[in-house]
């Protein structure tokens, strides 16, 4: 099985997709302890992660920690689209250091648009959206790749890193693939990678959450970024924790340094090997390797290295199209888009397939299958905040006492009130935006 960032695929059997590409759960324990878990959260929406430990660490103790997540402008806005925005949202309500970027580059490359096509959707549909959505932009950045020069700069220079047949194995690239396509995935390096730049904040844990089609690209950039290290730590065969210099240059400044950054950790009985450009740390174990890691990468750029931080990522699961299949922006009668009037939303999710039976006979008899219903998943993805009404709807579909059209009627309501109160907000939203055309960083 291969995960092609770049189709409309939908995923079904999202426990085997984990498992195949080595993705974590995103448990309980990963979200019960942060403020106010988000109803995405709560809900199994966001199913999976990469690293969250990092970031989860990072919340609860107050330590610096960024976000990054980025949007490829290639139609139009649609409620599949929002749960990331959700998402960052609610990152941005707690506190976090946000970065957007608008993938133009990417959208040149893999869309056959111009920069100012991507530019300009991106904006009107986007960004504006966003805003209405609730994202604060005074305190955050938007950018967009084709005009940040560090992004590109990291993208040209973390290519070293990275040969071709990494990149056919990752994404099926042939001899026909052109060359901008090609780039496109380090871009994205560059842009996950660039808020660790020093002018950008410096080495910190970032989180990108994403839809589990970007899962190849985060795979990648977790390799790139590992491989710039200067120093790798790790558990040997004999079981010790090791320091390992990677590099030939300076090594026994570096060694003096770790036994330095180690020992400010707490940790005393250090046995340094220079001929294998080693440090033992007896005293350690592998519950430490994170904190060894985090506390060696910031001294990294010190030594002209970047010390990056594997990024960390979670995945959502994709919402199902109203007519079955994957939610998607060239298929409109598929889609509710944030920009859709309300009676042309109501329209589409009138005529949605559901989860109830054959005759209404037949359903106050056996119940529905709200789990296999496209109107219920609305309600859970979208349109109910409360736990505890979601699980009476589910309660009532399976018992038979509540009936599909009143269930639909009872969603269109809720969705007319959304896009209402999105169209009432893109307003306030579209007289914040000259102020991204006159930031130089945009
Ligand atoms: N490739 C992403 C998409 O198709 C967009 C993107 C570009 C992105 N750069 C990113 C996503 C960095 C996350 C992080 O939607
Ligand atoms: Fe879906 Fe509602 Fe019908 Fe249940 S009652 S199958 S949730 S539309």
């Amino acid at each position: 099985m291969k995960i092609d960032p770049w189709s409309s695929k939908s995923y079904q059997d999202y426990t085997r997709l984990r498992d195949e590409f080595g993705i974590q759960a995103f448990t309980e324990d990963c979200w019960k302890d942060l403020p106010s878990p988000h109803r995405l959260f709560r809900r199994g929406v966001v199913f999976g992660q990469r690293g969250f430990e990092q970031i989860h660490d990072a919340i609860l103790n107050n330590k610096p920690w960024a976000i990054l997540t980025g949007l490829m402008p290639s139609g139009r806005m649609h409620l599949g689209h929002k749960m990331v925005i959700d998402e960052v949202i609610y990152y941005q309500s707690i506190g976090a250091d946000v970065a957007i970027a608008v993938a133009d580059i990417e959208a040149y490359a893999t869309r056959n648009m111009t920069l100012a096509m991507a530019k300009k959707l991106a904006i009107d549909e986007y960004i504006v959206n966003y805003i209405a959505l609730g994202l604060k932009p005074e305190r955050c950045r938007i950018y967009f790749q084709s005009q940040n020069q560090d992004v590109k700069d990291l993208a040209y220079l973390l290519g070293r890193k990275v040969n071709w047949s990494q990149l056919v194995a990752t994404y099926g690239f042939d001899g026909g693939t052109n060359l901008a396509h090609v780039f496109a995935p380090l871009v994205q390096a560059g842009d996950i990678l660039h808020v660790q730049l020093p002018q950008y904040g410096g080495v910190r844990p970032t989180l990108v959450p994403v839809g589990v089609d970007q899962d190849p690209h985060i795979r990648l950039c977790r390799d790139i970024a590992q491989d710039f290290r200067l120093y790798s730590i790790l558990k040997t065969k004999d079981d010790r924790i090791g320091v390992f210099v990677k590099v030939d240059e300076r090594v026994s400044e570096l060694l003096d340094n770790a036994e330095q950054a180690v020992k400010r950790l707490g940790f005393s009985q250090l046995k340094r090997i220079t001929e294998y450009k080693a440090l033992y740390i007896e005293d350690a174990t592998e519950a430490n390797i994170g904190a060894i890691d985090a506390a060696l990468a910031v001294t990294e750029p010190s030594f002209g290295g970047y010390g990056f931080l594997q990024p960390s990522s979670t995945y959502h699961r994709f919402i199902t199209g109203l007519t079955g299949d994957k939610m998607s922006s060239s298929k409109p009668e598929s889609s509710i888009f944030l920009t859709d009037t309300p009676q042309d939303a109501r329209k589409k999710l009138m005529n949605a397939k559901t989860g109830g039976a054959a005759t209404k006979e037949e359903q106050l008899r056996i119940g529905g299958k709200p789990d296999e219903c496209i109107i219920y998943e609305l309600y859970l993805y979208h349109l109910l905040e409360s736990d505890a009404e979601l699980q009476q709807l589910h309660d009532s579909c399976r018992k038979g006492t509540v009936l599909c059209g009143a269930c639909k009627k009872r969603a269109a309501e809720l969705l007319d009130a959304l896009l209402l109160d999105i169209q009432k907000k893109r307003m306030g939203a579209e007289e914040k935006i000259p102020l991204y055309f006159h930031n130089p960083q945009c």
